[in-house]
């Protein structure tokens, strides 16, 4: 084959050349230096993260610098946007990274992960599947994770941006899969017929899916839980029987290996079994709880996981990774592509060239183009392995043990709940009674009195009726002085308000 030499173009693109463009670096030295900069700043700035504040609020000025500067139409040149950067941007974060971090559930990332995502930014590989290392890579991750989690040979998954999307796309799978009719064609009115099961404690994503997938969040069932915060099973077959007498049609559960508010673990076993029973699917979100199984110590804790037949979890929670990166693995592959495989001309496979593997991760999900999310997951597991990643969970647990204790040795601390596995909660009571209106008000204040102390990252949530400030930790920097510390600052806070309030 004969390609035109340079010299052989014509006068038309030689003129056009003069006006050409392109966004790389017109010296790229001066790219390199800045380049170097960035990582050295980065590394100072997450080792000296212990004595940074925690959170703080962003200054007025810097919110209206943000939101008040116009589109710019003219650059102003890498070097001012990373000053930028420094100065109106980094400081102030979420907090999610400091070592007494432990609101919401929030992972810290690591400094090993933070590179993997320059180098899959500066790849920028479409890891939609295809003929490509990425595509191997996520495969391979993927595999690993099912043995892991102790599933079949023939699971298949997908990683995805988080616990939310790999629940919406386990329920999806769920719903063709059990559904009886051929959604597609039924669409809504056959939807209106299906319903899914879940306990009272379930996280919200169930309801948005509910919504998402056309099936309605009326239709998700709500089933009460016991003292323990799992699912009530006699109250759940009992719906199940009135369901189907009123002519719906149950297709799923969905078992919860550790619950956002307390860390519950629902009966997995039994769950599965009466879906086997019941010709049910069994969805587990196992968010954070799954990921117990990468402690030999502790993975009993979540046993029944291995017997969904989806299964969601959150590497940016118990793995450490920075965001995004979720899993939804499926037992049965074959199913997980019935959801989502689809053809068009424009995408078409082969045996050979480019797409020869084919488009297998737009197959197993909605998005067509997606990111390299597995190159943190793939560099993680090997730099550290997973008996390292094994026993910085443990270490949490015990952390979390620790917590637990001291504030059941302080009167004036009270557990709201049974700690189960890595989240505690409690709250403030003080030296005498009052009502429980009094310790809601003064327990909220509380939490937000200790976030803008800037000592720590908190959050709160309600269990039957009491406000409590609950602590997940998922964090690989934090110490047990850390807690300590924590239990004396609610001490000194808690005292403060009592005094002000009483
Ligand atoms: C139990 C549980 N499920 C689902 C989610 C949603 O996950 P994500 O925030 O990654 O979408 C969370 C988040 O905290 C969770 O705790």
């Amino acid at each position: 084959m004969k390609i035109a030499s340079e010299g052989a173009v014509g006068s038309a693109v030689d003129e056009g050349r003069a006006a050409e463009q392109t966004l790389d670096p017109e010296d790229w030295e001066a790219f390199r230096a800045l380049a170097h900069r960035m990582v050295d700043d980065m590394v100072d700035q997450t080792r000296g993260l212990r004595e940074q504040p925690a959170w703080q609020q962003p200054p007025t000025d810097v919110k209206r610098a943000i939101q008040n500067e116009p589109l710019p139409l003219d650059g102003q040149g890498a070097e001012q946007v990373y000053a930028d950067f420094l100065k109106l941007v980094q400081p102030y974060t979420s907090g999610n990274r400091h070592p007494r971090a432990w609101g919401w559930v929030r992972g810290n990332g690591t400094p090993l992960a933070a590179m993997a995502e320059m180098l899959s930014a500066s790849m920028n590989s479409h890891a939609g599947g295809g003929e490509q290392s990425s595509t191997f890579v996520e495969e391979r991750c993927l595999q690993w994770l099912a043995g892991v989690m102790g599933m079949s040979a023939a699971t298949t998954g997908i990683l995805t941006s988080g616990g939310t999307m790999a629940n919406l796309l386990g329920l999806a799978v769920a719903r063709d899969a059990r559904a009886g009719f051929d959604v597609r064609e039924e669409g809504l009115a056959g939807n209106a017929r299906l319903t899914v099961y879940a306990s009272s404690e379930t996280h919200m994503w169930a309801r948005k899916s509910m919504d998402v997938l056309g099936m309605g969040a009326q239709q998700l069932r709500l089933i009460r839980v016991d003292e323990g915060f799992r699912i009530d099973i006699g109250a759940l077959r009992e719906r199940l029987r009135e369901d189907r007498a009123a002519g719906l049609r149950p297709i799923a559960v969905i078992g919860n290996a550790g619950t956002v508010n307390s860390g519950a673990v629902d009966d997995l076993p039994a769950l599965a079994a009466l879906c086997r029973e019941e010709n049910l699917w069994f969805h587990v979100d196992g968010a954070f709880g799954a990921l117990l199984k990468l402690s030999d110590r502790y993975a009993s804790l979540v046993r029944g996981v291995e017997l969904a037949d989806s299964l969601a979890f959150d590497m940016h929670k118990w793995m450490y990774l920075p965001f995004e990166i979720g899993c939804l693995l499926v037992a049965e592959g074959s199913a997980h592509r019935a959801a989502f495989a689809s053809t068009a001309s424009y995408l078409e496979g082969n045996t050979r060239g480019m797409l020869a593997t084919g488009l297998i991760f737009s197959d197993r999900g909605i998005e067509l183009t997606r990111g390299f999310k597995a190159l943190k997951l793939w560099m993680s597991l090997k730099a550290y392995g997973l008996r390292t990643l094994g026993t910085q969970i443990e270490q949490n647990m015990e952390q979390s043990q620790f917590l637990e204790q001291r504030v059941k040795e302080e009167p004036e601390l009270e557990l709201l709940a049974a700690r189960k596995l890595n989240i505690v909660c409690f709250r403030y009571r003080g030296k005498i009674f009052r009502d429980e209106d009094f310790y809601n008000a003064l327990n909220r204040e509380l939490v937000i009195r200790l976030q803008e102390s800037g000592e720590f990252v908190v959050s709160g949530t309600e269990l039957r009726g009491r406000y409590a400030l609950r602590i997940a930790n998922t964090n690989h920097r934090s110490r047990l002085q850390d807690f300590e510390d924590l239990v004396q600052a609610m001490l000194r806070i808690g005292r403060e308000l009592d005094a002000v309030r009483g």
